[in-house]
């Protein structure tokens, strides 16, 4: 198990008119800010389009994490890592060709992302794992936050730990993350933690954050 937790605080369902100032109150305390993008085709709800997600990565005080539900994702990931994204995920259900994919990502100089959907298995994506520096395993179906984690996600997450065995990949999980579900998905073996409504929703953002990497630490324990 890597020794690393990483909080990830998606601003789905943040107030995205102050979007500024939301992410003001949780960027000292979190990793990343994971900005998850919709095209209403992918999926059926729209977030933002380039221009307005490329505004938020330059003002961002903390680095994006970009996580792409847009169908053909391939160039539009490139368009991502090149407005400086520091992670670019892209859905294995939404590209033509993967490896050029998550090659360009790199290229452009962000990390790269492979995410699954509930029902993608681990398997058939296994020949990636060199060009990924991070896997998403949805714990929710993608589309809309404040939805019911999926433990029965919990053994494909264990057997995409057992893929990446010693290699330095990230492994993250998005969808119901909270002070309740974040030990199962830290046993099961992920370490980069996506919540929305967990941390949006709570009097306090920024300590919601502290305490989510409290649990994940103490279970790691
Ligand atoms: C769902 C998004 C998630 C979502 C998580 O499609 O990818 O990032 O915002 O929200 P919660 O934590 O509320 O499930
Ligand atoms: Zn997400």
């Amino acid at each position: 198990m890597s020794s690393h937790i990483r909080i990830t605080p998606s601003i789905l369902n943040a107030d995205f008119s102050q979007l500024d100032s939301e992410i003001a109150k949780i960027a000292s305390v979190s990793d990343y800010i994971h900005l998850d993008v919709m095209d209403d085709v992918f999926v059926p709800n729209f977030t933002f389009d380039f221009d307005a997600a490329a505004k938020i990565i330059k003002s961002s005080p903390i680095p994006i994490d970009s996580h792409l539900m847009v169908a053909d994702v391939d160039q539009i990931a490139i368009d991502y890592a090149q407005a400086g994204s520091a992670s670019v995920t892209i859905h294995a259900e939404a590209t033509h060709d993967i490896r050029a994919t998550l090659k360009g990502i790199r290229f452009h100089g962000a990390r790269s992302a492979l995410a699954l959907k509930p029902g993608t298995e681990i398997d058939g994506y296994e020949s990636y794992v060199d060009e990924v520096d991070m896997f998403l395993i949805m714990t929710v179906e993608p589309g809309f936050g404040g939805q019911k984690f999926m433990e029965s996600m919990m053994d494909k997450v264990r057997r995409t730990r057992k893929l990446i065995g010693s290699r330095p990949i990230w492994l993250q999980v998005d969808g119901g993350i909270s002070l309740e579900t974040i030990e199962i998905a830290v046993e099961a073996g992920a370490d980069t933690f996506v919540a929305g409504s967990a941390v949006f929703n709570a009097e306090d953002p920024a300590q919601m954050v502290i305490a989510l990497r409290e649990r994940a630490l103490s279970s790691k324990l």
